[in-house]
């Protein structure tokens, strides 16, 4: 959908260290910059960005690619997607091509129903600005609750008009097609008389952003005035193919930037908790909208830090009923805390009743690592109860062995056993009996899983061709890095008598090489790089890492930087006495034949196996006498090669 030049603009100009910086917080060391990688949970900073190659790269997780690669990564972008922001980030126009009828109708539906929240949103945001209705009660009632004029925009709030039909007659004459205001839910049909209405009327809107800004749903509140027991207080958009309330948070997307800055993210309860919470100057601040906490919003959440503070309302029904989603937070790898605020108030309301500093000043006094924090509740709970305290220790226990690191399950035993007077070695035990269990039921799981799926028989072959393959893509990887690395250098001079002298690159000796040999690669990603690399030396050009590193094609740039950065890794392909040659300082040639004929040795070997199964098979039935002596032929000759190889490369 957009041509080739702006994309290729697009990714010349983007910068990659402005567009990470945006995410992660880089320190510069000799030419490249360092930095925590923002795609796997480390401590030390293994995330590498080079200014000059224009690209990322971590040596921790092995994740890199070029600006495109990390938009997509970060942000859980589509390619388009990633594009267009950066398009925009640069001010670059992107020129999309118009949709004819035909494929307007094909257009994602994704796509449209996001179009039609976006038009929702700005006639919400238009009701309450420029409508008596929309002023004298939508804007009153944020005003009254406190929420200042900029908190209203950056959550772009609004009002959905008293009449029933208003949004969706308004849509329509604005040519929006009824299916997405069904599907985005925006509004009801009446499938038996076709009667449609708006879901929202007569409510102040809180409209629910994804990461990048768009809006996927709304949750709609009614005045207080009927609130009593009249009708639903908040009315949600229901589930869709672009809106899930356990894939979603509320305000993600104004809350992002904080939270990587600070590394760390509040979570409460509602809507309004987190407009005043932002208002009193916390903005790395998310809702789970009154579910409980889901797998997928704590995913969205770890993106971005580790870190967690989730607040309480002070009654304790409600706090025993949050416990219970935390252990869910544990297992995730997430350092939790809590928050409990004093009884009576949510975030809401304490955030409104108190100064900015006042806030920031209660929470850093009274944030509480988690484990510690149910402890002491269930203590003060139990009182004296023996049952109630023997309930107490195994509550504890399960949450402490859910926490992945050994190091800091073993500091919470230390403080557990503490506080509840228990000697240390009775929670291990009983840690690791849970511990035994659910590996125990891995195993179980992982065993039946083997049954059912295949024969021992198959799995061996399985596993030999996975293995073949495997050696394949390292021998193929490290021909297409010396191709990237040393394609234009000269590898040597070739003069004959008074004919004039030829440079041989050692691009041009390795595909010839390739070629002479009839040998495709295997692994298509490796194919597809080979492929380009010949089709630009054929148009006369001199491709170098940056043909493929910043190239448009996503898949290529993430393998070729992957593959750029990854030296040592390779050179474990000459590692067979365990000596590490690095290609720079050996000579190059002797590189390159080895590497060379080690792939072909790899294919002989294939090859052997194949005709000797071949032969075996012949054998079981007679009459194929010709036949195997044809094949053993065959047999002698691959087997002459493979020792001329295996001389070669010094095997025995
Ligand atoms: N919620 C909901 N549907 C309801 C009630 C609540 O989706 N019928 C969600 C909303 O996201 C709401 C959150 O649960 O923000 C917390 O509910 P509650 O504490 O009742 O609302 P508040 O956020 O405190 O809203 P308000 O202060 O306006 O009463
Ligand atoms: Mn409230």
């Amino acid at each position: 959908m957009i041509d080739q030049e702006t994309v290729n603009r697009i990714i010349d100009t983007a910068d990659i260290v402005d567009v990470v910086s945006d995410f992660v917080s880089l320190k510069k060391s000799g030419n490249n910059f360092f930095g925590c990688c923002p795609f796997h949970n480390e401590k030390t900073a293994s995330f590498s960005v080079s200014p000059a190659k224009n690209i990322f790269y971590c040596f921790g997780c092995h994740k890199g690619g070029n600006s495109v690669n990390f938009i997509m990564e970060h942000e859980q972008m589509s390619y388009v997607e990633a594009l267009k922001y950066l398009a925009q980030k640069y001010h670059i126009d992107v020129k999309e091509k118009e949709f004819t009828p035909e494929e307007q109708e094909r257009h994602d539906d994704r796509e449209s129903m996001m179009v039609l929240n976006e038009f929702a949103k700005n006639t919400f945001i238009r009701n309450m600005t420029e409508t008596d209705e929309g002023r004298a009660i939508g804007y009153k009632y944020f005003r009254e609750r406190g929420f200042n004029e900029e908190t209203i925009k950056t959550y772009e709030l609004g009002f959905s008009l008293s009449d029933r039909k208003a949004f969706t007659d308004f849509a329509l004459k604005s040519g929006y097609n009824q299916k997405y205001l069904v599907s985005t839910g925006l509004s009801i049909l009446k499938e038996e008389d076709g009667y449609i209405f708006d879901r929202f009327s007569n409510r102040v809107m809180f409209p629910i952003h994804n990461l990048t800004g768009k809006v996927i749903g709304f949750g709609g509140r009614v005045l207080d005035a009927r609130t009593k027991g009249v009708s639903v207080k908040y009315m949600n958009s229901p589930q869709s193919e672009i809106y899930g309330k356990s894939r979603s948070l509320y305000g993600i997307y104004q809350a992002k930037a904080t939270i990587v800055k600070n590394d760390k993210c509040f979570l409460v309860e509602g809507y309004t908790d987190v407009l005043s919470m932002h208002q009193s100057g916390i903005t790395n601040v998310v809702a789970s909208n009154g579910t409980a906490l889901t797998t997928d919003q704590i995913r969205l959440i770890h993106k971005f830090t580790s870190n967690i503070t989730v607040l309480y309302d002070g009654d304790s029904a409600g706090i025993h009923a949050a416990l219970r989603g935390i252990d869910m937070i544990l297992t995730e790898e997430m350092n939790v805390k809590v928050l409990l605020l004093p009884d009576g108030e949510d975030p809401d309301s304490f955030a409104r009743n108190h100064s900015s500093s006042e806030l920031e000043d209660f929470i850093a006094k009274n944030e509480t690592d988690f484990i510690l924090f149910k402890a002491r509740l269930l203590l003060k709970d139990a009182g004296n109860d023996p049952v109630k305290l023997s309930g107490l220790v195994n509550d504890i226990v399960d949450s402490i062995s859910v926490v992945p690191d050994s190091i800091k399950r073993a500091f919470y035993v230390k403080e557990c056993a503490e506080l509840m007077s228990i000697d240390e070695k009775l929670i291990h035990r009983e840690i690791n009996k849970r511990l035994r269990k659910r590996r125990e039921l891995w195993y179980a799981d992982e065993q039946k899983k083997a049954e059912q799926e295949t024969a021992p028989q198959i799995v061996k072959t399985f596993n030999q061709e996975q293995e073949a393959l495997n050696l394949c893509r390292k021998y193929e990887e490290e021909l297409l890095w010396l191709l990237i690395k040393y394609g234009n250098d000269v590898l040597f001079v070739v003069a004959q008598g008074d004919e004039p002298s030829v440079d041989v690159k050692v691009a041009n000796y390795i595909i010839k090489d390739l070629n002479d040999n009839n040998i495709e690669f295997k692994i298509p990603i490796c194919r597809r790089v080979l492929e380009m690399y010949t089709e630009a030396k054929e148009k006369g050009k001199k491709p170098d890492a940056t043909t493929f590193t910043l190239c448009a094609d996503v898949e290529v740039s993430q393998f070729t930087v992957s593959l750029l950065m990854q030296t040592n890794e390779l050179s474990k392909l000459w590692d067979s006495r365990n000596r590490y040659i690095p290609p720079e300082d050996s000579n190059l040639r002797g590189v390159i034949d080895k590497a060379l004929n080690g792939y072909k040795y790899e294919q002989v070997k294939q090859k052997l196996q194949e005709i000797q199964k071949q032969i075996n098979e012949l054998q079981k039935e007679p009459g194929n006498e010709l036949k195997i002596t044809e094949l053993t032929t065959e047999l002698l000759v691959y087997q002459k090669y493979r020792k001329k190889l295996s001389e070669f490369l010094g095997r025995t």
